[in-house]
């Protein structure tokens, strides 16, 4: 006998859990179904983003600065620690019991909102317009009919080709996280989101780190300004070694570790390493779905094709998050989860993608949203760009981290906001003024003429947006 349900939604991560909850609270009858489980075969709700991205990933990059500080900055501030270890048994613990504490916060919300939950892999069976029936096999087989379906099952790490992860040597995000002891040598393929942040995390805990890019552009996607100062930063003060326009020849895996064979303009070259992480990407997870079986429609990326609504080719069948088009980001897939419940009770939705904020959380953090001066230059827009840097900011020089500085970007004509970028200390937090402004279409002066405390980072916010218009008061 079939449980029937007005949403089901396949996957738990950071799309699916929070759509399922909206949908609940809107009164909806909804189930979620997700296959994630821990060693122990428990089930480990909240996808890749609380258990093999975001969350451990975050919880590592905090533990070994504090490393980092305690070795490096703290005798500046007049602390001498002496015997300083590292005990990285106990920090891997540490970071696996954040990861729970959110998987348990999850498993919690569902109780909390009344969300069905099936453990197991779930597939479409058939259906139509009329209904969905979906099959979970999980430790015992159901079937579930549901009015709407949501599908939220993610993505994959890309593998080089004909180098696949092992775990061991080759790495995913998810062994990346999990080197039970500090390599001499580690080799990152790929110069991108992950291989800066978990490249980050094994410098600061003792390797000798070499990152292997492809492009000969470091960080494409972010404003010019910042990425020139992160490479500075990376490369020159935190000996990060990146090395750019690297075309992979081959890997291979041995007693000592693993060789990459590589080419650059001056020529072959050849890096040891005692492991390489791969991060050149991910692939949307359609892996098990049953989408051939229905005819939910792919493009040729293996992304489910969505409108600008989030409706796949089937009725009542949505797709959210890293397995539809757009930025692999847990807000995003959170903001269309939202969208898509309040669409399925008639409500309306909304999400912008301009408004989407990004954050690259390295020492220092790197955040943006909005346009860059490269893409405004390139669609012709005419703009004012101002920008202070944190060396001229108190809260800063108290903190000892005065690296970096905050570039804003307006209409030449109007003043609008049209891009906000920052390397620095907590840039993470200080892009959401950026993004509230950019939201009530405010302009540069609107963020100038607010009052911001004293003395504090977000200081560095308003004196760029008055840099925009050769007013800065500080610098
Ligand atoms: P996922 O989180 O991938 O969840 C999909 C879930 O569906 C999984 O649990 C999967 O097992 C399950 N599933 C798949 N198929 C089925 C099926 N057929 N039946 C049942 N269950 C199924 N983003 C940020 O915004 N900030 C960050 O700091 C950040 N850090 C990251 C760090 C790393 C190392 C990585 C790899 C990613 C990071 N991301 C970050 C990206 C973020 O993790 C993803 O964008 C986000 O998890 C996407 O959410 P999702 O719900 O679409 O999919
Ligand atoms: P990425 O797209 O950020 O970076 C991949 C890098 O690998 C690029 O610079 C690309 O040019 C390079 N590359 C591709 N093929 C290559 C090859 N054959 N040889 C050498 N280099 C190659 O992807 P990444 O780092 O794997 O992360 C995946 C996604 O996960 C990110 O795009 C992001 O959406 C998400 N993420 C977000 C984080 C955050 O928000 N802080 C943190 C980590 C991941």
């Amino acid at each position: 006998m079939s449980k029937a349900f007005d949403v089901v939604v396949i996957g738990g991560g950071p799309g699916g859990y929070i759509a399922a909850i909206r949908a609940a609270q809107l009164g909806l009858r909804t189930a979620c179904v997700d296959d994630w489980q821990t060693a122990e075969g428990k089930p480990a709700l909240g996808g890749t983003c609380t258990n093999v991205g975001c969350i451990p990933s975050k919880a590592l990059l905090q533990s070994s600065e504090n490393y980092e500080q305690a070795a490096h900055a703290f005798p500046e501030h007049g602390i001498h620690v002496k015997g300083l270890a590292l005990d990285l048994e106990r920090m891997l613990a540490r970071k696996d019991k954040v990861v729970r504490q959110n998987n348990e916060g999850v498993t919690y919300l569902f109780r909390k909102n009344k969300v069905g939950f099936f453990h197991g892999r779930g597939r479409f069976s058939g259906g139509g317009a009329e209904g969905w029936q979906i099959t979970v096999e999980g430790r015992n087989e159901e079937a579930l009919t549901a009015k709407h379906v949501i599908v939220a099952t993610g993505s994959n790490p890309r593998a080089l080709p004909e180098t696949a992860f092992d775990n061991r040597l080759i790495l995913d995000n998810a062994g990346a996280l999990e080197i039970p002891e500090v390599p001499k040598r580690l080799g990152v393929v790929g110069a991108g989101v992950i291989g800066l942040e978990m490249g980050s995390v094994w410098r600061r805990l003792g390797a000798e780190v070499t990152m292997l890019e492809m492009l000969d552009t470091f960080l494409p996607a972010a404003d010019e300004t910042v990425a020139k100062e992160a490479w500075k930063v990376f490369t020159k003060d935190q000996g990060l070694n990146i090395v750019l326009g690297a075309a992979i020849g081959s890997v291979t895996t041995g007693k000592k570790g693993v060789t990459v064979e590589y080419s650059t303009k001056a020529g072959k070259h050849k890096l040891e390493c005692e492991r390489l992480i791969v991060c050149i990407g991910r692939v949307p997870n359609t892996e098990g779905l049953g989408a051939e079986a229905v005819g939910l429609r792919c493009d040729e990326r293996g992304s489910i094709e969505v409108d600008e609504h989030c409706r796949t080719n089937l009725p009542n069948v949505w797709a959210i998050g890293d397995v539809v088009r757009g930025p692999m980001l847990a807000h995003k897939a959170e903001e269309e989860g939202v969208a898509v419940a309040q669409r399925i009770a008639g409500q309306s939705g909304h999400v912008d993608f301009n408004t989407v904020p990004w954050v690259i959380y390295t020492a220092p953090e790197i955040a943006w949203v909005g346009k860059t001066e490269q893409q405004l230059q390139s669609e012709g827009v005419r703009y004012r760009a101002g920008q202070f840097p944190f060396m001229a900011n108190g809260r800063a020089r108290a903190m000892g981290d005065t690296r970096g500085l905050v570039k804003f970007i307006a209409d030449a004509e109007t003043d609008r906001v049209l891009g906000v970028h920052i390397i620095g200390p907590m840039a993470s937090e200080l892009i959401a003024e950026a993004v509230v402004a950019m939201e009530f279409r405010a302009a540069a002066e609107d963020i100038a003429l607010i009052c911001h405390a004293h003395p504090s980072l977000s200081e560095a916010m308003k004196e760029a947006a008055l840099a925009v218009a050769r007013r800065s008061l500080n610098v």
